[in-house]
């Protein structure tokens, strides 16, 4: 089979390099970047980092508003799609990047797999949240990584094609896990010494765009009495300095840049906390058995919290301060996204 696969943003590149690797094993792979996310460190250094293969195009789309972003990458792989005519397109995830190529191959007639179907956060004022109701109505296979989004498939009519495989992000965790630890120098770089920091990632818009949001949080992260590690998302930043809070940071705060993957794991696996408003980091911090306080009032990942080892605080300062300083997961790990191995599940699948 001849499979078109479509990224454009950091978390897509991490999961779609142990699924391009089996793919690879009995069919072509046409890997098309949509340039949604460009810099190096938000881009290029994946691809080294996890061996992923070159982009056979890069679209080079760019930053734009939702409506400007989504249809310049709809027109563009239009055109690849045409030129290219695959069997199949594979998109991963929620972003612009993902519902831009479900809809592009959807329209020509070319069946869609959607990889990481299902997810809900029901908050339709999350862009991701329009990005994966849209991209799983038009997808169809849908391969999921927990028995949640299965279910919530289900309750939106969505039966067919539908297959429990896992979570991709757990392969590419067990794949690295032992290469970052030996490869990584991240804690001795930053200064921090093992179970004695905490990390964090803000990157929603619902945090990032809101002053106050970010002020309650940055104020929050004052008050944590260790070193916090923070790497910082370019969108981040850019609000950080127009809200007039870059220059103002607490002192134990430490930005660094974006991370590549095997830095970030290597220091969230050593991290006392993380805290967040990443999809991914949640899931990765429950994989690293490291306890996570999330920066939002809901999540798509709802059985880590239900297993108690991730709480929601929202973006509120004393609920922040009090859960660095007191929230403890008291019951062990249960087995939520599958046993590693969702790429070889794809790949059957696909095969078959
Ligand atoms: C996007 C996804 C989000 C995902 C996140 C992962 C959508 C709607 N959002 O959010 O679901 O969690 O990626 O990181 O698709 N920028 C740079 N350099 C880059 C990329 C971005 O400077 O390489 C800056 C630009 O100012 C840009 C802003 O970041 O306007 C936002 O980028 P964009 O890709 O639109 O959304 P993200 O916030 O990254
Ligand atoms: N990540 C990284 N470097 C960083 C921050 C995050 O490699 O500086 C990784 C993180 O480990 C996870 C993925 O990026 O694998 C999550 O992406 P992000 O938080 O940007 O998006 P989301 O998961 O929220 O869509």
């Amino acid at each position: 089979m001849k499979i078109a696969s479509i990224v454009g943003a950091r978390p897509q590149f991490i999961k779609c390099a142990p699924v391009s690797r089996e793919l690879r094993k009995e069919h072509k792979e046409v890997l098309i970047h949509t340039g949604q996310h460009y810099d190096h460190g938000m881009s290029e250094v994946f691809f080294e980092e996890l061996a992923i293969p070159k982009p056979d195009y890069n679209l080079g789309i760019g930053s734009g508003t939702h409506g400007r972003q989504t249809g310049a990458m709809l027109g563009a792989i239009e055109d690849v799609l045409q030129k290219e005519n695959p069997d199949l397109v594979v998109v991963y995830g929620d972003t612009n990047s993902t519902l831009a190529g479900a809809l592009a191959a959807a329209k020509l007639h070319i069946p869609v797999a959607h990889i990481e179907a299902g997810l809900r956060s029901f908050d339709r004022r999350m862009p991701e949240e329009v990005n994966r109701v849209l991209t799983d109505h038009v997808s169809d296979l849908l391969f999921c990584p927990t028995e949640t989004a299965v279910a919530n498939l289900a309750a939106e009519g969505i039966t067919e094609g539908v297959f429990l495989v896992g979570d991709v992000m757990l392969d590419a965790m067990n794949y690295n896990r032992a290469i970052a630890e030996e490869r990584s120098r991240v804690l001795e770089e930053v200064g921090v010494r093992p179970g004695e920091y905490f990390v964090v990632t803000v990157h929603r818009p619902s945090n990032t765009d809101d002053r106050e949001n970010m002020a309650a949080i940055l104020g929050a992260l004052g008050e944590a009495g260790r070193p916090v590690v923070f790497p910082i998302h370019p969108r981040t930043r850019r609000c950080l300095a127009g809200h007039g809070l870059l220059a103002d940071m607490p002192e134990n705060v430490r930005v660094v840049e974006p991370l590549g993957y095997l830095d970030m794991i290597r220091l969230m696996a050593h991290a006392e906390k993380v805290l967040t408003d990443s999809g991914g980091v949640q899931k990765e911090a429950y994989m690293l058995g490291v306890p996570c306080i999330t920066l939002r009032e809901n999540t798509e990942w709802v059985e880590t919290v239900e297993a108690g080892w991730n709480v929601l605080v929202g973006a509120e300062r004393e609920r922040i301060v009090d859960a660095i300083r007191h929230f403890s997961p008291g019951s062990r790990q249960m087995r939520v996204f599958g046993d590693g191995n969702a790429g070889v599940l794809i790949r059957k699948f696909l095969t078959k």
